[in-house]
């Protein structure tokens, strides 16, 4: 069913270098969460709070009631079995085939036999579209393939909870696609908690339940993906929907004459909310949640044309 991770006034620094305070939000059970942000905001570390390989300063990270922040190591441990990671560049051991790579972390952490293994690694290769592919080393395929292949080792351990970094970096459109359509399928099939770390716009309106918005040293927003889609706020209005009059400038924050020459400019209209992106099944995910019902309950006009389904949502959609 997948677990819940409840972060609560997580605060984290490198020396005197603030990376993001008070951060709160919850992300629920079985849900699909995306974490969106400029370079440079601190999603990787956030991810690698969550896990426990990083200490904030101050704030909890609780999971099954364990803060993750402050356990012993041997609490961490066992916390950490509930993880599946999959890392930006797939972190496949070089000199591996897949086979060995993604069988890796069960000849690791269990005592299983090696045709229980086999097994294991079979279906999770086939789970990821890979079957075939097992003898390859991670150098003779391509960024895709072995992104998969990250992704079938992050699995092998059957995960309450999928963290992705970046699973979209270095992967053309239609890859990325592809990749999409599997992590809907996957989170329909296990039915784990699934936290997305990108900067792909695309991936953000199409793909998950919710979505957060790091930006600026702190979490700007986090709520149903259509809370965010129908935002006026300026940040989140702007970095949503990949426009250029805002508060974000190039490289950090406009300053106040940069903002007060845009001040007259009419920001262009939202744009529609895309439909979710669905299991390639047709049978809807468990937290799936019926197009407009967030708008609707909140009494919030979505833009003119959203959930349209003849509208070209992602691509490959
Ligand atoms: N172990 C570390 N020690 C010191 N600084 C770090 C460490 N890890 C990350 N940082 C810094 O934290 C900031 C955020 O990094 P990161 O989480 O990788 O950003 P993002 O994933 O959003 O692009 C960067 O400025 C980076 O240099
Ligand atoms: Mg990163």
């Amino acid at each position: 069913m997948g677990v819940e991770i409840k972060i609560e006034h997580l605060t984290k620094s490198f020396g005197k270098s603030l990376i993001w305070k008070d951060v709160s939000l919850t992300v629920p059970a079985g849900e699909i969460c995306v974490m969106l942000g400029p370079s440079g905001t601190g999603k990787s570390v956030l991810l690698k709070t969550i896990i426990g390989l990083l200490k904030p300063d101050e704030g909890k990270v609780i999971i099954e009631g364990v803060d993750i922040a402050s356990c012993p190591e041997k609490e961490l441990y066992e916390i950490r079995k509930l993880f599946g990671v999959l890392f930006q560049d797939g972190a496949m051991f070089g000199s591996m085939n897949l086979y060995d790579n993604v069988a890796f972390p069960l000849r690791e952490h269990t005592k299983k036999s090696e045709s229980e293994i086999r097994n294991i690694v079979m279906e999770k290769m086939d789970l990821v579209g890979l079957l075939g592919a097992e003898d390859k080393l991670p150098g003779e395929i391509s960024g895709g393939m072995r992104k998969r292949a990250g992704l079938a080792r992050a699995l092998v351990l059957d995960p309450e909870i999928v963290l992705f970094d970046e699973p979209d970096s270095g992967l053309d459109p239609v890859r990325t696609s592809f990749l999409n359509q599997l992590i809907i399928d996957l989170n329909a099939q296990i039915d784990a908690t699934f936290l997305i770390v990108t900067h792909d716009i695309n991936t953000a309106r199409t793909v998950p339940d919710n979505i957060g918005l790091l930006y600026h040293k702190h979490l700007a927003m986090f709520g149903p993906r259509e809370m965010l889609l129908s935002s006026e706020e300026p940040v989140v209005r702007q970095f949503l929907n990949a426009q250029r009059v805002g508060p974000i400038g190039m490289s950090e924050e406009k300053d106040a004459d940069e903002l007060e020459a845009e001040k007259d400019q009419e920001l262009p209209p939202l744009p529609p909310i895309p439909l979710q992106q669905e299991p390639s099944s047709g049978i809807p995910r468990k937290s799936q949640r019926p197009p407009g019902q967030w708008c609707a309950e909140n009494g919030v006009t979505p833009p003119p044309g959203s959930f349209a389904p003849n509208m070209s949502m992602a691509p490959g959609a």
